[in-house]
Formats: C-alpha cells, sequence, structure tokens
C-alpha cells in the first residue's frame, strides 16, 4: 500500500468505502463485495479497503474485537505486533516503575502494538517508525483508539533519535528479513549492536525467544513470556527497569505466564537436582523452559531433574503449580515399538497423546507404528529415565 492510497483511505469518502468493507467482509462473497465497491471507488482505494476488512477479520487473534474493528493494518505491521496481553503486561511493568505520565519512547513502533498499551497504561509515548506507511498507520491507530493526547508518532530513524527527553526507551526491532524470520540478533533491524546501546541506560528491548543465554548482557534482566503456554517472546530490561529480590540481588531471568501473570525467577532456583522418576511426572511451561528455570519450577513442586539435561521433573506429590503441566505416572515402558503396539492393543488405546524429550523419536511416526485403536485414551511420554529410552505412560492431573 501506497502512503497516499492509506491518505485516501482516511478522507471521509475513504472511511465510508471502509467502513461498508469492513461491516461486509465475511457475509458477501469477497469477489461480489470488491465488485459492488468497485462501482462507486477506484481500483486501489477498493484493494485497500478490501485488505484493511481482511486484516480486521484477522487481527481478533492478536487484539481486542473492539480494537481490531476500528485499527489500521499492514500485512507485515499485523505480523509483526505484538499480541495485546503481552503488549498490556510489558506496559503495566513499565507504568508501575514509572511515574504517570512519564515520558517514554517507542522505537520501532510498527503499527503501534506496544504503542497502544503503553498510552494506555498512562505513559506518554512517542513512536518512532522507520517505514513511512507503517508510520501513517500506527499515527492513523492512535487516531483511531482516541489515544491522541497520550501518544504521537514520528517518521523516523530510532538509531537517530535523541534520547535524552525520556524516561525510559522500549524498542521492538524488526526480525523479519526478505526471507522471513531471522534469528541471529545481528541481522535484528536495528542491529543488536543499538540494542546492546539502548541496555547500557533505562530500556525495554524486545528479542527473539531463542536468543541464546550468552549473549545476554551481564547487568540486564531478561523475561520470557508465555500466553496459554505458548512462548511469545523474550523482553531485556535494563536500568531501573530490571528488578531485584527482597535482599536487593538482581534478577537475571525470570519466566511470566499469562494470562495469571504468575512468574518465577533465578532467586526461586536452588539449582539442580536429579532424582528417580516418582509417582508424578511435570512438563515446565515453555517459558520456565526458555529461561532456564526447570530447576526452579522442580523446587515449586518439591522434586527434582529426570535427567540432567532434560526438561521433565519427576516429584512423589501431584502438586497444582501454573509453571508446570502435571501427570500421575501410570507404569513404564521400555521403548520397543513391537511391545508398545501389544500394549495399546491390548487396551483399546485409540487416542494416543506423544510426547518426547530428549530422544530421537518422532511422535507422528511412534504413533503410527504402534497402530492406535478403540475407545481408551493415553499419553505416551518417551525419555531417557536412568539413561535409557523409557515410555512413561502418564495421565494428565
Ligand atoms: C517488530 S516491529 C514493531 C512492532 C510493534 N512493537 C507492535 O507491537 O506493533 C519492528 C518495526 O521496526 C521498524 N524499524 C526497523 N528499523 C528501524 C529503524 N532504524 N528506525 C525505526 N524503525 C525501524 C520496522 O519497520 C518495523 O515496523
Amino acid at each position: 500500500m501506497q502512503t497516499a492510497t492509506f491518505d485516501a483511505l482516511r478522507t471521509p469518502a475513504g472511511a465510508a468505502l471502509l467502513a461498508d468493507a469492513t461491516a461486509a467482509y465475511g457475509r458477501e462473497d469477497e469477489f461480489a463485495l470488491g465488485t459492488r465497491l468497485r462501482r462507486s471507488a477506484g481500483p486501489d482505494l477498493v484493494a485497500a479497503a478490501l485488505t484493511q476488512a481482511r486484516l480486521r477479520a484477522r487481527a481478533v487473534d492478536k487484539f481486542d474485537p473492539a480494537d481490531a474493528a476500528r485499527m489500521f493494518f499492514t500485512v507485515d505491521g499485523y505480523e509483526q505486533a505484538t499480541r495485546v496481553a503481552v503488549a498490556r503486561h510489558r506496559a503495566a511493568r513499565l507504568a508501575a516503575l514509572l511515574r504517570p505520565g512519564a515520558a517514554v519512547a517507542d522505537l520501532c513502533c510498527g503499527i503501534g502494538g506496544d504503542l497502544v498499551e503503553l498510552a494506555r497504561a498512562g505513559l506518554t509515548v512517542t513512536g518512532v517508525e522507520a517505514d513511512p506507511v507503517t508510520a501513517a498507520v500506527a499515527a492513523a491507530n492512535v487516531a483511531a483508539l482516541g489515544l491522541g493526547g497520550a501518544a504521537r508518532v514520528k517518521h523516523g530513524d530510532a538509531t537517530a533519535t535523541d534520547r535524552t527527553a525520556y524516561a525510559a526507551v522500549v524498542c521492538d526491532p524488526a526480525r523479519r528479513g526478505s526471507r522471513g524470520r531471522v534469528f541471529d540478533p545481528d541481522a535484528y533491524r536495528p542491529p543488536w549492536s543499538f540494542a546492546l546501546e539502548l541496555l547500557t541506560a533505562t530500556a525495554c528491548v524486545k528479542v527473539a525467544p531463542g536468543i541464546p543465554h550468552d549473549l545476554l548482557p551481564g547487568a540486564v534482566e531478561a523475561e520470557w513470556v508465555s500466553e496459554r503456554g505458548e512462548v511469545k517472546e523474550a523482553a531485556l530490561w535494563s536500568g531501573g527497569l530490571a528488578r531485584t529480590g527482597d535482599d536487593g540481588v538482581s534478577v537475571r531471568r525470570r519466566a511470566t505466564l499469562l494470562p495469571s501473570g504468575a512468574t518465577l525467577t533465578d532467586l526461586d532456583d536452588p539449582g539442580p537436582s536429579v532424582r528417580p522418576l516418582g509417582g508424578f511426572l511435570y512438563e515446565p511451561d515453555g517459558a520456565v523452559i526458555r529461561a532456564g528455570l526447570v530447576t526452579a519450577a522442580a523446587a515449586m513442586v518439591g522434586g527434582g531433574l529426570l535427567d540432567p539435561s532434560i526438561a521433565y521433573v519427576t516429584a512423589d506429590d501431584a502438586v497444582g503449580t501454573p509453571f508446570a503441566r502435571g501427570y500421575r505416572v501410570v507404569e513404564t515402558l521400555p521403548y520397543d515399538v513391537k511391545a508398545l503396539r501389544a500394549y495399546v492393543r491390548s487396551r483399546g488405546i485409540g487416542i494416543l497423546t506423544v510426547k518426547k524429550r530428549g530422544v530421537g523419536v518422532e511422535p507422528e511416526k511412534l504413533r503410527a507404528a504402534v497402530r492406535p485403536s478403540g475407545d481408551a485414551a493415553a499419553t505416551f511420554v518417551v525419555t531417557r529415565v536412568a539413561g535409557k529410552a523409557t515410555v512413561i505412560v502418564a495421565d494428565p492431573l
């Protein structure tokens, strides 16, 4: 989409066209809708209105439906935008540490997913975005959501932005190249060196959840965030934004689970303890695993690791915890496909879930090989127990 087309979409006539497209999208056949709209507007404007309507319909996956219906998107901007629950969590954390109305820069604001929530959290936000259309879309979102008093957007280069006027800086670098997602922080835009520069002051920088721990600068707190069990991002907090425990010791790694907000840190981690399989097995949340806090989760359930390098926890008791999914251990079987097939057949297991960690087993292939059939359900957890590939038959708690 060109800036001129987006501007045309924001004139009264363009807004009426977009309102019609948004209301009709999904109700009328898209081809027929396009034909109807082209009777009163040019093809570029109709194409832009239909793209917005399509993205608004899709955006309910990431945004509150009431916002999605009013917001503007680009395809890339939507895909890179922070999900609302994660953006809200970050904004609330930031707002709790700064005075109300404090000035914050959202460098690389994209279409404004974070920007909007920072403004709603009571901060005064300036978004900076290098792509002109994306910047115009972010500005339109600020206006559409009635946040003009708390947020504004500048088209420009984050790396050239004077940061002295801001109490804190948020930065969510682009992590996509022409061939899709980039995992190497040096390929972020702006690059990792800029993130490191920001992290010498008061900043929050979003990074890919798979960032190697050894790249993390010494003085930051890294927070991995999951939503409903799925890891969404990691954010690095520096300066006054990194937290300390009650005794003043700095938090280095944190896992936060949304929507509950349950949080676990390296200060909760007693360190490794490996033990034999008990009556219960726990599978830690992905954020806990990425944060390297599996042993902290083990401590929460009074358990230990089954193997020092595998993220399964075992304990003698059933303990409710948000940080791990619990299973009762029904029995253990050696990893032998023929014997497993006989086991499945003898128990009429037709609904079979296969999980694995630390062994070179492909769950789908194993499932097919044991030929599930019948009404009974079972979960096989394939992992190493005492160094040997083992199947733990487990019942979700
Ligand atoms: C991951 S997106 C930001 C998403 C945003 N946090 C949201 O929730 O909508 C990164 C954005 O950074 C922008 N960008 C990349 N390099 C930039 C730079 N040097 N200055 C400003 N923006 C930049 C890209 O155009 C892209 O829109």
